[in-house]
């Protein structure tokens, strides 16, 4: 069967040929349908992030999966549902993140991620899945359940991000998402019974992402005009912010830019980088004014079902102008191409 790989030495992913996998007990055998593709991969094929499996030559990509069970092999599915995996396994032996059904909350030497470090993801016609890794959604979110994943990374952070101030009156009325990407403007249309919402870019007009974010009822802030440090003066200053462009200093700028009581959700993944900080300031801050930051890594099965759910709520203009191309095996690298013109892209296997 067509994977699309990454092998090791090599800078841009290839599609290779690997033998039919065969589910083992308690797996079930999916035929994929569409992945997708995120910052992550792109991280994962420039090396700077994740690994290859142990002893192997080459890394299947691919974390965003929606397909189709083939082979139930006696698990609780049947043939024919959609389903969407979990991107999380264990390692060698269980532990307890995963016997307590948390693998999201594992610590990353004590999990592997597939396609993104350790583990084969699921860039191929065909994968297999452990039952309680895979989640059923319903057969019209076929084409679109590749986006489930992504938005099941934001279900996990804002929950608990409101978590974090359950224990008082907390009435959030404005969101500043900080990235244009997919994984920030999926996040916006989620933020959309906030009054007043704005996200964060380093683009001029015209650009799609500028169109997708202010047709949101968003307002477009130019950081290379209105850095995030400087956020709460030149707007206001936010009861949530969502941080997703990976740019370390948003860490530390995120608290700058928050209303006394607010959260930060930090989720983006940055290579090292030393800077300054006036961490006086940044400390007082963040105790005088009852501030949070939360950081948040992968989702769990139920924050799966809640992002099926918010995508079939999501509006068919959104989701037209995010996807902006589905591509075959044979022309892969347009998939992970990251031109201006590009927001969300997937490899399509099959279709229903
Ligand atoms: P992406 O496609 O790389 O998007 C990042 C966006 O942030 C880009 O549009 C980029 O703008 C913008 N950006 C970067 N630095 C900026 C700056 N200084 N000012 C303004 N905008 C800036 O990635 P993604 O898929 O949306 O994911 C976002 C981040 O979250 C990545 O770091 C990814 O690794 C991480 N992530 C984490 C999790 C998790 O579980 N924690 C899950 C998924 C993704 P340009 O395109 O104009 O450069
Ligand atoms: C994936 C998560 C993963 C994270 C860190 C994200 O792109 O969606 O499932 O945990 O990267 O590797
Ligand atoms: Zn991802």
């Amino acid at each position: 069967m067509n994977a699309v790989a990454l092998r090791r030495g090599e800078s841009a992913p290839a599609v290779i040929q690997k033998p039919m996998p065969e589910p083992a007990a308690g797996e079930a055998l999916v035929r994929t349908l569409r992945v997708g593709v995120d910052g992550t991969d792109r991280e994962v094929i420039g090396g700077a992030h994740g690994s290859f499996p142990e002893g192997e030559d080459h890394l299947v990509l691919g974390h965003e999966a929606v397909g189709v069970v083939e082979d139930p092999n006696g698990t609780r599915f049947s043939a024919s549902d959609v389903v969407t995996p979990t991107v999380r396994r264990p390692p060698e032996g269980a532990n307890g993140y995963f016997e307590r059904g948390e693998p999201d909350m594992a610590p990353p030497d004590m999990c592997l991620e597939r396609g993104i470090d350790g583990a084969h993801g699921f860039m191929s016609e065909y994968f297999t899945s452990p039952a309680e890794s895979l989640v059923r959604i319903p057969e019209s979110l076929a084409p679109l359940g590749f986006l489930v994943e992504p938005l099941s990374i934001s279900e996990k952070a804002i929950q608990h991000a409101y978590a974090s101030r359950s224990a008082f009156d907390w009435r959030p009325e404005s969101a500043l998402v900080l990235g244009n990407g997919p994984l920030g403007l999926l996040t916006l249309a989620m933020l959309d019974d906030y009054d007043r919402t704005y996200c964060v870019g380093r683009r001029d007009r015209p650009d799609p992402t500028i169109d997708i974010v202010e047709r949101l009822g968003a307002t477009y802030v130019d950081s290379r005009e209105t850095p995030v440090r400087a956020f709460a003066v030149e707007y206001e200053a936010a009861d949530l912010v969502y941080e997703a462009t990976g740019h370390a200093k948003h860490a530390v700028e995120t608290a700058a830019a928050l209303a006394p009581g607010g959260v930060g959700a930090l989720l983006g993944v940055p290579e090292s980088w030393t800077f300054e900080v006036d961490g006086g300031d940044f400390h007082k801050d963040m105790v005088m004014n009852n501030k949070a930051l939360v950081g948040s890594v992968n989702s769990g099965a139920d924050h799966f079902r809640a992002a099926a759910e918010r995508l079939a709520e999501l509006p068919e203009w959104f989701i037209d102008a995010l996807v902006t191309r589905v591509v075959g095996t044979d022309d892969v690298a347009r998939a992970f191409e990251n031109d201006e013109t590009t927001i969300k892209t997937a490899v399509e296997f099959d279709t229903r």
